[in-house]
């Protein structure tokens, strides 16, 4: 791989199956990030090892300003999520397309000081359309069932939504809910890295079913391939530009 690339893990995926990774540990304005990296891949666990840190408290900033500050230029990032859409069935990954941020009280920006400069990025195309299209070739390399776009309802957690949170945003066009895309997919577009999502169902959303009842049975199956498809995209798009979101 030529340019740098990250790896990151959401609940249920919090490790590199490499004998050759080595821990680092990160300096930041934002603070500390300890991450696991090869010569040409880092990995980082968003919920920190352990799993100590929930949704609303990740430190967004510092782990994208981290990856950057490493010159990692792409990204791909898994999300435990729950399935709002009746067609999209539990346990069969997602290549997300677009994403509604209903997150609030986050630190969100790099562009909140007038010194770091006033900029808008431009989230039209939020996620790269090529390491998008090379999850869904990996995918199916491994045999993979995967389903290629669905868009993500960030909320802030940690609670579950209520029913009627879900009809809102089923109605507003989500396809999957989850705790943990916003700020950081945003973040990382601000930064100039190229970034896409694989959401991984493990529940049907609040009202579809009597109570949230998470799904275990084949299911490291699964984050296994899921595992797979990402470092195997990050290496056969290691020649490939992926062009970074514009900022105004
Ligand atoms: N809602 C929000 N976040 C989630 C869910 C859910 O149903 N399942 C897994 N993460």
């Amino acid at each position: 791989m030529s340019e740098l690339s990250a790896l990151i893990g959401g609940t249920g995926i919090y490790a590199l199956d490499d004998t050759e990774l080595k821990k680092e540990t990160i300096t930041t304005p934002y603070g500390d990030v300890t991450v696991e990296r090869t010569n040409d891949l880092i990995f980082l666990n968003r919920h920190a090892p352990n799993h100590i840190v929930p949704p609303h408290k990740i430190n967004y900033r510092a782990n994208i300003k981290a990856l950057h500050m490493m010159g990692v230029k792409r990204i791909c990032a898994t999300f435990a999520v729950g399935s709002i859409n009746p067609d999209f069935e539990l346990a069969v990954p997602v290549i997300l397309n677009d994403f509604i941020d209903y997150s609030s009280g986050r630190e969100h920006s790099f562009f909140d000081e007038i010194k770091s400069g006033v900029g808008h990025v431009d989230v039209s195309v939020p996620f790269c359309p090529i390491l998008s299209k090379t999850l869904e070739t990996e995918a199916n390399k491994l045999g993979l069932k995967i389903r290629n776009g669905g868009v993500y309802a960030s909320t802030n957690g940690p609670r579950f939504e209520t029913p009627a949170e879900i009809k809102a945003y089923r109605a507003m066009g989500a396809d999957v809910v989850g705790m943990t895309l916003c700020p950081e997919l945003p973040l990382a577009l601000e930064l100039g890295m190229s970034y896409a999502g694989l959401a991984f169902s493990i529940n049907w959303g609040a009202g579809m079913t009597p109570s949230i009842e998470l799904i275990h049975d084949g299911v490291d199956a699964i984050k296994e391939k899921m595992l797979r498809t990402m470092i195997n995209t990050l290496y056969s798009t290691k020649n490939i530009d992926c062009t970074p979101a514009t900022i105004l």
